[in-house]
């Protein structure tokens, strides 16, 4: 039996795009689109066209680009106005979907819409209806999900099925929800609605649990994870992609699901998203910072130079890191220098190792990083006669 698969919607351009530093005008947009394709994401969400000419521009772009893998998608409020703009600039996409959203938690029908439940209800029939008559694929999320009341929410989204909905989102847009409760969240929505509809998760990271929140609901059922390149995003941003993927792959002994991703396209597609917003990720990020295959303590060296699975559960190569780097600093042990000393073309016999580590612990000491330079410095002042560089 063929094994399953969860599609990834990445929302880079859409939710990550309108977060505090990271936008992108159009060029951009199209370059990382091309960029996400390539990566093998299953669902590009490219903007919100009704928001500005600039994301109307930039979707229709993206879409008249796209190839016939991956799919564009472009975001509506549940009004006709939104769902009409999104169509029109998803028409030159070979695969296009409408994502419909109405917020269903009492505090954002109360406070931010003026909405009671019913007339809600009846504008998510309606939209959805309207987005139907433009596109085959169409997707509704109740905003504020976790937030909602679950006998409501469920009726939201049965609503939205019988409507014509595709794929149901169910977003933790303030980023409140813990996996026990989403993973019962996303096993109450299918009780709900039968097993039609795709269910979709969407997850903030405003308590740190982004990642682990959608791997939960993913094991709950849910088959759609929408997630952020560096998981940029609203406030603490969006679930990160490249940590989803490599949870899924490395733990596939745990959750045997599979994703389009060519995982090893997650470092230079990283890397490319932080180029074109000019916001590098923390070294310590997870899969894609620059510490993240990084070793420094000696006894951690030594095991990784004896045998990289010691200390890594996956190689730098497999998400496209040319190679683990061996940081020297006072944490590193004599056998990192040797293996460093080796790499510059010095070849260093046991006693001058041994001094050259009392020296390179002194320098340690005073200075958090060393250099290659360094090393060759501390090499040339060496009273003994220079070794032989091979
Ligand atoms: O976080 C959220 O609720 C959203 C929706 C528009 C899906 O981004
Ligand atoms: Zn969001």
């Amino acid at each position: 039996m063929a094994e399953e698969k969860v599609k990834v919607f990445d929302t880079t351009l859409r939710d990550g795009e309108q977060s505090p530093g990271c936008s992108m005008n159009t060029p951009e947009k199209k370059r990382m689109a091309r960029q996400l394709e390539e990566l093998g994401v299953d669902i590009i969400e490219a903007g919100f066209p009704i928001a500005s000419q600039g994301d109307f521009d930039a979707v229709r772009e993206v879409a008249a680009q796209a190839g016939t893998k991956v799919r564009v998608a472009a975001l509506a409020r549940a009004a006709r106005a939104d769902i009409e703009r999104a169509a029109q600039a998803l028409e030159p996409a070979h695969h296009s979907r409408i994502h419909v959203f109405l917020a269903t938690s009492d505090i954002h029908l109360q406070h931010k819409l003026r909405l009671d439940r019913e007339t809600a209800l009846q504008q998510i029939g309606e939209s959805v209806r309207l987005a139907r008559s433009y596109a085959e694929d169409v997707e509704f999320s109740c905003e504020d999900a976790t937030r909602s009341e679950r006998a409501y929410l469920c009726r939201c989204f049965q609503t939205a099925v019988e409507a014509g909905a595709t794929t149901l989102n169910i977003p933790d847009t303030v980023g409140y929800t813990m996996p026990r409760e989403y993973a019962e969240i996303v096993c109450d929505v299918r009780r709900s609605v039968g097993e039609g509809p795709t269910l979709s998760v969407h997850c903030h990271d405003d308590l740190g649990l982004a990642v682990a929140n959608s791997l939960a609901a993913i094991e709950s059922g849910a088959r759609q994870v929408e997630c952020t390149i560096n998981g940029i995003g609203e406030r603490a941003g969006n679930a990160a992609l490249e940590e989803i993927v490599m949870a899924l792959k490395v733990r596939h002994d745990l959750v045997p699901l599979r994703t389009g991703v060519h995982s090893e396209l997650l470092y230079p597609t990283s890397q490319l998203l932080s180029e074109i917003i000019g916001v590098n990720v923390q070294p310590n990020k997870a899969i894609v910072g620059r510490n993240a295959f990084a070793h420094e303590a000696g006894i951690h060296q030594d095991g990784v130079l004896k045998l990289a699975l010691t200390y890594e559960i996956m190689t730098p190569q497999s998400v496209g890191v040319p190679t683990n780097r061996l940081v020297l600093g006072k944490h590193s042990g004599r056998h990192a220098l040797q293996k460093r000393y080796q790499e510059l073309g010095y070849h260093l016999e046991p006693e001058q190792l041994k001094e050259l580590y009392r020296r390179f612990t002194e320098l340690a000491d005073r200075k958090k990083v060393i250099l290659d330079e360094d090393l060759v410095r501390l090499l040339q002042h060496m009273e003994q006669p220079l070794p032989t560089n091979v």
